[in-house]
Order: structure tokens, then sequence, then C-alpha cells
């Protein structure tokens, strides 16, 4: 029999409201083992061990709660002959936690993460077929070393490309450029695996993780103030317009800011597309390029790379190879 941890974290997929209704609930109210129980058969086919890490909202995540979470897991993987664990987390910030640990756990056995977008009361709520598809993804022999996963509505996305699209549907991330595979009830498929460097790969899984810099993200629009952008934080990575873009006072600004020692990371507020270096928008190159990573998973990647190094260059390298 597999042995599986699984790790509550709180989020909808623990979240009570009025019975049958879908809005206006709380989350993480309901303790995992209630979740568990409505899933038939579980018990008889894994090994099951529950802990509970937190019970709260996702958008109260932050540094503290991701070293916490790591920190958790490495030492149940040390301590414990678990095969895999999964994690139940809020959805709405679920894409930076997954990030965070698919930068900075060390270890090769699965690790997925799931939620749900209708509370645990709701009628036909969508968490426990989640949990269980994510408790058989976790003790698969296929899912070792794959790095960090994530598991909704029976699609296996990657921690490092897994992206909230809706905030209303059930299937709610992006199947199109995220998915590395399907599952059928129990059975687990890969169409492709993770090329960026995670997990054990990962210069970050070894490193200290006390004392992160500050890194902000400010979005550009129509007109924005040049002003905003000086939050007193080390790095700020900028949710450009189209291709990482702003304007040219954005710019003056940002040159000014460079002086003073502050890194810039340009991302696009799209959600589809690539943010290679500009010429045109960045022609000093003080900037580092975000290519596929979306703003708030490139700021995660500041916040680490800048723990490392205070090399621009080698910071740019860092961001095509994770
Ligand atoms: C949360 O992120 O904790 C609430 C929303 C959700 O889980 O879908």
């Amino acid at each position: 029999m597999k042995k599986i941890a699984i790790i509550a974290t709180g989020g909808t997929i623990a979240g009570r409201g009025a019975s049958g209704m879908t809005t206006n609930y709380k989350a993480g109210r309901i303790p995992v083992s209630e979740i568990l129980r409505s899933i038939p058969d579980v018990s008889d086919r894994f090994k099951i061990s529950l802990y509970s890490l937190m019970s709260i909202d996702s958008n109260e995540m932050g540094l503290n709660q991701w070293v916490l979470l790591k920190k958790t897991i490495e030492d149940i993987v040390a301590s414990s002959a678990v095969d895999g664990v999964v994690i139940t987390h809020g959805t709405d910030t679920i894409e930076e936690t997954a990030y965070f640990l698919t930068l900075t756990l060390h270890t090769e056995k699965p690790v997925v993460l799931t939620g749900a977008m209708r509370p645990a009361t709701a009628a036909s709520a969508d968490g426990p077929f989640n949990l269980y598809q994510a408790i058989c993804l976790a003790g698969s022999s296929k899912a070792v070393g794959q790095g960090v996963l994530a598991l909704f509505s029976s699609t296996i996305y990657s921690g490092r490309d897994i992206q909230k699209i809706s905030n209303y549907k059930i299937d709610a991330f992006d199947k199109a450029n995220t998915a590395l595979g399907f599952m059928k009830d129990d059975e687990v498929y890969f169409n492709t695996t993770q090329n960026k460097k995670h997990t054990t790969g990962s210069l970050f899984s070894t490193m200290p993780l006390d004392h992160l810099p500050e890194v902000d993200i400010i979005s550009y629009f129509a007109g924005a103030r040049a002003s905003l952008l000086d939050t007193g934080a080390k790095g700020i990575v900028i949710m450009g317009s189209g291709m990482g873009n702003y304007s040219k006072a954005w710019y003056e600004e940002m040159k000014i800011l460079h002086q003073k020692g502050v890194y810039f990371v340009r991302a696009s507020r799209v959600l589809d597309g690539i943010v290679f270096g500009d010429d045109v928008f960045d022609p000093d190159h003080i900037c580092i390029n975000a290519f596929t990573l979306s703003a708030h998973k490139s700021r995660i990647l500041l916040m680490l790379s800048l723990a490392y190094t205070k090399n621009l260059e080698k910071i740019q390298e860092i961001f095509t190879e994770y």
C-alpha cells in the first residue's frame, strides 16, 4: 500500500458556506479528514497520514508560510517512509506557492497541490474528486522526479506553469499552455515533462531562505505615474503592457532607481506570450526579461535570485533556466 502524507493549508476545498451554495463561504473551515471520508475506498488503497498545518484562505499565504510548508514537507519526507505528499491549498495563490516549492524543495518524491473552486458544503463540490486524483498522482511512480505538480479537474500541471485563468469555473486553470498530462480516474497519463530546473536540480533547494529581499510587482496602465515604481523594494517586477512595456517616463524613473541598486524584471500583464529583451523599451539593458514566467512567478524567482547573486547577467541566465 502506498503511503501518502496530506498537508492541509485551508482554501475553498475546506470551505464552509450555506448548504448547497457555491458563493459567500469561508475558506479553510472543514478538516481534510472530513473531506477524505466522502471519498469511497481511499483508505483501503492508500495509507494516509494527515497534517493540519494551516487553516487559511490562500490570500494569507506569504514567505513565512511558504518556508514553513517547505520545511514541513522535507521533514515528513525525511522522517517517515512516505511515497508522496499532497497539499490542499486555496486556488487564489496556489500558482505562487507551487512555484516557490518547485524552486526550493529538495526532494524527488511526488509533491502534488490541489484545491477546489466550490466549498466542501456546496452541491456537487469539486474538492473530493480533486483530492482523490491528487492522492493517486502522488502515489504514482510516474510522478517521481517530475518536480512539484498540481492536479485540478483531471489535469496535471507543473508547479512552474500552473496559472489560474477563471475565478468562476471549476476548470479554473490554463490547460492550453500549461498541462503536463491528464488523469482518467486513478490512472496517470503524462504527455510531456518539465524541462526547466526544479527541486533537486534547483540551486535554491539547498540555499538558506530566511532573509529574502523584498520584491514588489507594479502593473503598468495608461497614464501610470512613474513615482509608483519607487516602493523601497530591492526588486521590482514590472507587469508591463504588451511584451512587458511602459512609458518613456517610467523608463527614466527605472534608470534612476537602477543607479540606486534596484533590480527590474520586465514581465507582462498579458497572460499568453513571452517577454524577450528589447532594445527599444530597455536601451540601457538594465532589466531582466521574464520570458514565459508571469509577473507573480517572476517575483518569486527574483527574490531567490537576489539572495544568491547581485550579478545582473547571472540573474538573466537564471531566468532562462528556471
Ligand atoms: C483561497 O484561495 O483560499 C480561496 C479561493 C479558493 O480556494 O478557490
